[in-house]
């Protein structure tokens, strides 16, 4: 450990939040500054990842100087800058790591390159200040759903994940096909509370013989073809019902392959991470499976789960105290895999 507080200015841009944040040793969040571009995406169904890179340049110098501000602080007081580099949109990465690159260059603060999955993974450590590895992990965002044992900082073993569309690309995927619009999630989870979860049963994704990876290109399948038959027939669709009988398919089959895992390697925690852990009933189906079997369950409040940059600058502080810095050759790499440097 440091023998004096450590200040990371954390950068995010991997996909349509621009954000910068400064925290102290990795988990007191001194400022978490979030541009959002869900409006202007909003008006094309989904992200463009064109619009997005202009966005971020438009306004990252800005979030930077109120996430310092916010805190209090002034570029030169940073330890380190850590930014995400990948995966992500390739134009949005290359936002945050050129903004981050020519800080470093200008002031010598060293530069750290953080991946987005691991990001979303530290935002438990921000939630929950007590909390150390090892644990099981459930990522699950709009572009990644990964099951995985978190066995110590920066080391992870991937035990599955989807092998088609990720949990929250499939949110967003029958939000649309049902009218509710973008991003899909939080709008099944809210037409989700009025409906009955049993009243129509979908298919639960299984993939071959693998007890651990997932699939939800089926199920997404199943709601459009519930969705042409009602349609053919002229009969309405009751909205609630089906967002809740589709986020329940999401939903077990997450809360399943998690507690299988944390009972399968004798982990006594699991947490959740990722824009689909800000759901409502993953959250509480997720809790009390965890409380019949002793599991100590984690999951970071909603502002932590969707992108942010504390948990960037949080996943920075464990490779800052690894020695494990970037050059000026830092570069986004969009597919970057979880473990990979
Ligand atoms: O982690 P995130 O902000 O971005 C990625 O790294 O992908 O996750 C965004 C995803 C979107 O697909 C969004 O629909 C989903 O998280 N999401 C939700 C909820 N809030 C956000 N999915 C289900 N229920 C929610 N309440
Ligand atoms: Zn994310």
């Amino acid at each position: 450990m440091p023998d004096k507080d450590i200040f990371i200015l954390g950068i995010e841009s991997s996909c349509d939040e621009t954000a910068a944040s400064v925290v102290k040793n990795g988990r007191t969040v001194l400022s978490n500054e979030i541009s959002s571009q869900i409006d202007i995406h909003t008006l094309y169904g989904g992200v463009v990842p064109e619009i997005a890179s202009r966005k971020h340049t438009e306004r990252i110098n800005q979030v930077i100087r109120k996430a310092l501000t916010d805190a209090g602080k002034t570029l030169t007081d940073m330890d380190a800058i850590a930014v995400t580099y990948g995966p992500g949109l390739v134009g949005p990465l290359l936002i945050g790591v050129s903004a981050a690159k020519a800080m470093s260059f200008a002031t010598g603060i060293p530069l750290i390159g953080v991946h987005h999955i691991e990001g979303h993974v530290s935002a438990n450590y921000i939630a929950a200040p007590e909390l150390e590895p090892p644990f099981v992990c459930l990522i699950v965002s709009g572009g990644h759903t990964h099951l995985v044992l978190v066995e110590g900082y920066g080391k992870y073993r991937i035990l599955g994940m989807t092998q088609d569309d990720a949990a929250g690309e499939a949110f967003d995927k029958v939000a649309r096909a049902v009218g509710l619009g973008y991003p899909g999630g939080p709008k099944i989870d809210k037409a989700a509370r009025d409906g009955n979860p049993t009243a129509i049963r979908f298919p639960r994704g299984k993939v071959g013989d693998s007890v651990y990876d997932f699939s939800f290109s089926g199920l997404k399948s199943a709601v459009l073809n519930y969705l042409n038959e009602k349609e053919m027939k002229h009969e309405i669709v009751n909205v609630p019902d089906l967002a809740a009988s589709f986020q329940q398919s999401v939903v077990d089959v997450l809360v399943t392959h998690a507690v299988q895992a944390a009972s399968e390697y004798h982990f006594k925690k699991l947490a959740l991470a990722g824009g689909v852990a800000s759901n409502s009933s993953l959250r509480a189906q997720m809790k009390e499976a965890c409380e019949k079997r002793g599991i100590e369950f984690f999951c970071p409040p909603p502002i932590l789960c969707t992108d942010n940059a504390a948990m960037i600058a949080c996943a920075g502080y464990y490779e800052y105290l690894a020695g494990s810095f970037a050059g000026l050759d830092l570069n986004a790499v969009p597919g970057l895999r979880l473990g990979e440097r």
